[in-house]
């Protein structure tokens, strides 16, 4: 169930439906949030930020509720995560997991989801670089776990590392100073 409602790539779908063109051949050609927003605004990246973030919250939410051991709950919001980074019907070329993972830790980790979206929202705020925050919130979410929900540290951190690898091309571009701002 992680898998299959993580392969749903909102951002293809809140596209299709608002007829522009596929943001997998524009911008930074990533299907996410962030490229819609470089793209095409701030209406279409809410609504594939909402899209992006609710769609593991049922899995994640069936896991806790059935109090599955929190290593388990954790391959449940993985499953998600991969589905959406590698999703079976898109060729394996899905995003980088960032809002996702923010809904995912919404059901298991609020705080920390809270606090990692506002670092999220002021880093690209000022910087107007999306991975950047994105790489930022990664690493502090299992830290700011380690002091609130120590029990969480591990699964938070396997998400955050998800997030770090699919970032690879980003921080090759920042290291050139080639990385696309908002
Ligand atoms: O959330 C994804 C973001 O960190 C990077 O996206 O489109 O700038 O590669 P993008």
């Amino acid at each position: 169930m992680g898998y299959v409602s993580g392969s749903w790539l909102a951002a293809l779908s809140v596209c299709r439906w608002a007829g522009v063109p596929d943001p997998r051949q524009h911008g930074s050609c990533n299907p996410g949030v962030s490229n819609v927003l470089r793209l095409y605004g701030m209406r279409l990246a809410a609504v594939t930020l909402v899209l992006d973030a609710l769609k593991g919250i049922p899995a994640v939410f069936a896991a806790k509720f059935l109090h599955l051991p929190v290593w388990l709950q954790g391959l449940v919001g993985l499953a998600v995560l991969l589905g959406h980074s590698y999703p079976l019907w898109h060729g394996f070329r899905g995003g980088k997991a960032v809002a996702s993972a923010f809904g995912i830790l919404l059901v298991l980790v609020p705080t920390v989801a809270l606090i990692s979206a506002l670092v999220w929202g002021l880093l690209a705020w000022r910087l107007r670089t999306a991975a950047v925050a994105s790489l930022v919130s990664a690493l502090i979410a299992p830290l700011v776990c380690l002091w609130w929900a120590p029990d969480y540290v591990m699964v938070v951190g396997g998400f955050s590392l998800l997030v770090l690898i699919r970032h690879g091309l980003n921080i090759r571009r920042l290291r050139r100073g080639e990385e696309p701002p908002f």
